[in-house]
């Protein structure tokens, strides 16, 4: 793909080498594991709970990690293979999740540094290739850590936002003790990243031998997802988006499944007898998830498919809040050839095409200028 506006990826991860130190100094999830038997194989990344199967070998287990999860120069090659000209480079999961309350700020002030300085010398460049950075924030430290961190943020120039998983304090984003995370995340526009990691129990898809029959499918393309739609109800339903109302939301792979169920989510919320709204007692959201969709959340298209790209726009309300993404540098081509167009990469690309054959205005909105205009991106 070559265009003559910019094309840019919102969704798109990076381990910088920080954090790949800070994975393989571990032996429990996550972990990075260098195969002791074959010093050249790759070392493999294990993340996800359900990668961590005792009835593998260490070696087999989760998947290989090779350059393109930490390079920047293989960033950018993969930017230029696929007519990218400017990534908004992201921490992958699980973040700082797992880190103790005392090492978490001075990690992420590590890890943010080291992407924003990253992004300046990539942006010093002639190349014509942009990267800009979502931070992390230490959300297992103290209130007052998170809250110095986004303030702090707001101060390094190439970085445009954070990524944060779905548990937030630990208890979910419904939780009442985020009110004041939230409350700076709004004060200071920031926009939030909102990603999956942790899917969900393995007993929902028959158990650890089910899932390992179809290695990461059931995980990746239904558990992820759902986690997605759980979180961002249960956000909605506590009235988050009441309390917050300038809080902003960038929601991974088109928010789910939220698209397509929002009418749903309304209709069993206008049933609710339990709701002061419809008499009961309990305090219900005061705004329809529709007004939610359309004021406080943005999703990606990451989605891989026309009639999930449609559900996504139509539901954003508007094709102006929904941007091109890759979640590179996951799904890559399983061939050997590494210079070869990535499939995920390509259906996403086609879908958007597919849903606006004649349409190079909207396809330029979702490839582009909605991150650049949202983002405030300088290209
Ligand atoms: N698998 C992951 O663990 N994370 C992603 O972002 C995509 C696939
Ligand atoms: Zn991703």
């Amino acid at each position: 793909m070559s265009s003559s506006y910019p094309i840019v990826d919102i969704h798109t991860h990076m381990y910088p080498p920080s954090y790949i130190r800070l994975l393989s100094s571990r032996s429990t999830v996550p972990y990075i594991h260098q195969p002791s038997e074959d010093p050249n194989a790759d070392p493999r990344l294990i993340i996800l709970a359900s990668d961590d199967d005792p009835a593998r070998p260490k070696s087999a287990r989760g998947r290989p990690v090779d350059g393109t999860y930490s390079s920047f120069d293989q960033k950018r090659q993969f930017m230029q293979a696929h007519g990218i000209t400017c990534s908004v480079i992201s921490l992958a999961n699980p973040w700082l999740d797992f880190l103790d309350p005392e090492s978490a700020l001075p990690t992420a002030q590590e890890i943010n540094d080291d992407l924003d300085k990253a992004c300046a010398e990539n942006n010093a460049q002639p190349s014509g290739l942009k990267l800009y950075a979502f931070g992390c924030l230490p959300l297992s430290a103290p209130s007052q850590d998170i809250v110095q961190e986004i303030h702090r943020l707001k101060t390094l120039a190439n970085v445009k936002g954070v990524i944060m998983g779905t548990t937030g304090l630990g208890q979910g984003l419904d939780d009442p003790a985020l009110d004041e995370i939230f409350a700076a995340l709004a004060a200071t526009n920031t926009l939030v990243f909102l990603h999956p990691h942790y899917g969900l129990p393995d007993s929902a898809f028959g158990g650890q031998e089910t899932i390992a029959k179809s290695g990461h499918v059931l995980p990746l393309a239904l558990g992820f997802p759902l986690e997605t739609t759980i979180a961002v109800s249960r956000m909605y339903l506590a009235g988050v988006f009441d309390r917050h109302p300038q809080l902003q939301f960038l929601l991974a792979h088109s928010g789910g499944t939220l698209p397509f169920l929002a009418g749903r989510i309304e209709s069993c919320v206008a049933h609710e007898r339990e709701f002061i709204a419809n008499g009961g007692h309990r305090q219900g959201p005061k705004r329809s998830i529709w007004e939610v969709l359309h004021s406080n959340l943005y999703l990606d298209a990451v989605i891989y498919g026309q009639p999930g790209l449609k559900a996504a726009i139509e539901a954003a309300g508007s094709v102006d809040r929904v941007m091109f993404g890759t979640d590179h540098p996951f799904f890559p081509p399983l061939g050997d050839d590494k210079n070869s167009k990535w499939l995920s990469v390509e259906s996403n690309i086609s879908a958007i095409d597919g849903c606006f054959p004649q349409n190079e205005e909207a396809q330029r909105k979702i490839l582009g200028g909605n991150a650049v205009r949202v983002l405030g991106l300088d290209l």
